[in-house]
């Protein structure tokens, strides 16, 4: 099968495009990134040069580029990761959002009706179901939570979920749609809380918590999520919508403080700064439908995963080192500089 993977280039799709070569050889993946900020060619360089491997750097919103490589390559599978994905960044410029996150989407989806794609895969967030109240642990989000958004990329990735099932009901495309939770692991940009905390602790840097850092994320190991997507797309009926999550909440802080703790560094290191415009409270997902349509469990728990991933950005500082002398460090004195 050929299978095109939209912003493979990321965190999450590089991951994913390791997984694939890993777990399917037969398979072909042409990876199809703009690389943005958040893109970084050289987490895929291992990959040149395979035969069942193509790279290809076009925007998911250039029309006739996306028509050219799906006529070229006829795909079988899109796999959508390609997006604008952080928050504080929608806070300050939505636009760049509404585009990649909505119209590249459509512009995607336009390109499998016309060459009759077998599946389009969109990777969700579950951030699209708004959050829930930190006093209430019974409640999780399931596939039926309505979609509540709170910021204007959680707004971009609900209206990309609602015309990806348009495209289904309207066209009959093949459509599926995967909601997980927050994801940590290797190739994580910096502007994220765990790498973030991480690359600060090394540099004795202070480690900026938002508000009292008690915001609930649920966090799921990268690898484990690229398991599901796999098993969504290969397996799942068209039309359906899976959570993907491990049952794994922390508070902000606690993670901050683990981290500091596998790091040999101080919590005096702790900054408390302003919280985040519209700062989502909780997130916890029910997995309990993949779990039984498709078998899907997670695999590292936190413990396990949280030292694999800070073990990784110890031993790959070559990785990391070029983003946060580059670009970055304007983006993080503007973001933090007077906070
Ligand atoms: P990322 O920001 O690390 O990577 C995004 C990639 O998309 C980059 O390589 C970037 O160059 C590329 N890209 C951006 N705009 C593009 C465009 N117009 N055309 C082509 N490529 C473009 O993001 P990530 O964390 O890997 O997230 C991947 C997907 O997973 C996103 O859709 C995100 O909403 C979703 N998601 C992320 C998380 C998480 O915790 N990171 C959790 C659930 C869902
Ligand atoms: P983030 O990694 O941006 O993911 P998301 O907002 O999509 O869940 O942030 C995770 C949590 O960490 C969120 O509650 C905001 C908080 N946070 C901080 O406290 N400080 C930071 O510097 C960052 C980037 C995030």
């Amino acid at each position: 099968m050929n299978i095109i993977v939209t912003g493979g280039a990321g965190f999450i799709g590089a991951n994913f495009v390791y997984y694939e070569i890993a777990k399917h050889p037969e398979d072909r993946i042409i990876v199809i990134d703009k690389l943005t900020y958040a893109g970084n060619l050289q987490t895929l360089a291992p990959l040149e040069g395979k035969v069942n491997y193509r790279f290809i750097r076009a925007d998911i919103c250039d029309k006739d580029a996306i028509e050219d490589i799906f006529a070229q390559e006829k795909p079988d599978i899109v796999v959508n990761f390609a997006a604008e994905s952080h928050v504080d960044r929608s806070i300050e410029n939505p636009q760049v959002f509404l585009e990649t996150n909505i119209i590249g989407t459509s512009i995607l989806m336009d390109a499998c009706r016309r060459h009759e794609v077998s599946r389009f895969h969109q990777v969700s967030t579950d951030e699209v179901y708004g959050d829930l109240p930190l006093d209430r642990p019974d409640l999780f989000f399931t596939e039926n939570t309505p979609l509540h958004t709170s910021s204007p990329y959680s707004s971009s990735k609900a209206s990309a979920d609602l015309l990806t099932l348009a495209y289904h009901r309207t066209y009959g495309l093949p459509v599926t749609i995967s909601r997980c939770s927050n994801n940590y692991g290797y190739y994580q940009f910096p502007e994220k809380l765990i790498p973030l905390m991480i690359i600060n602790a090394l540099h004795d840097k202070p480690l900026p918590v938002y508000g009292e850092g008690i915001n609930v994320r649920d966090w799921l190991y990268v690898e484990d999520h690229c398991k599901a997507i796999d098993l969504i797309m290969r397996n799942a009926e068209p039309g359906e919508v899976y959570n993907v999550g491990g049952h794994n909440e922390m508070r902000n802080i606690d993670i901050v403080k683990l981290i500091l703790k596998y790091l040999d560094k101080p919590e005096s290191l702790i900054t408390y700064v302003t919280d985040r415009k519209g700062h989502d409270l909780r997130y916890a997902i029910d997995p309990a439908k993949i779990h039984e349509d498709l078998g899907w469990l997670p695999e590292t728990t936190f413990d396990k995963g949280i030292q694999k991933t800070i073990k990784w950005y110890l031993e790959n500082q070559s990785w990391w080192e070029p983003i946060i002398s580059g670009e970055y460090r304007d983006y993080y004195e503007k973001m933090y500089g007077n906070r």
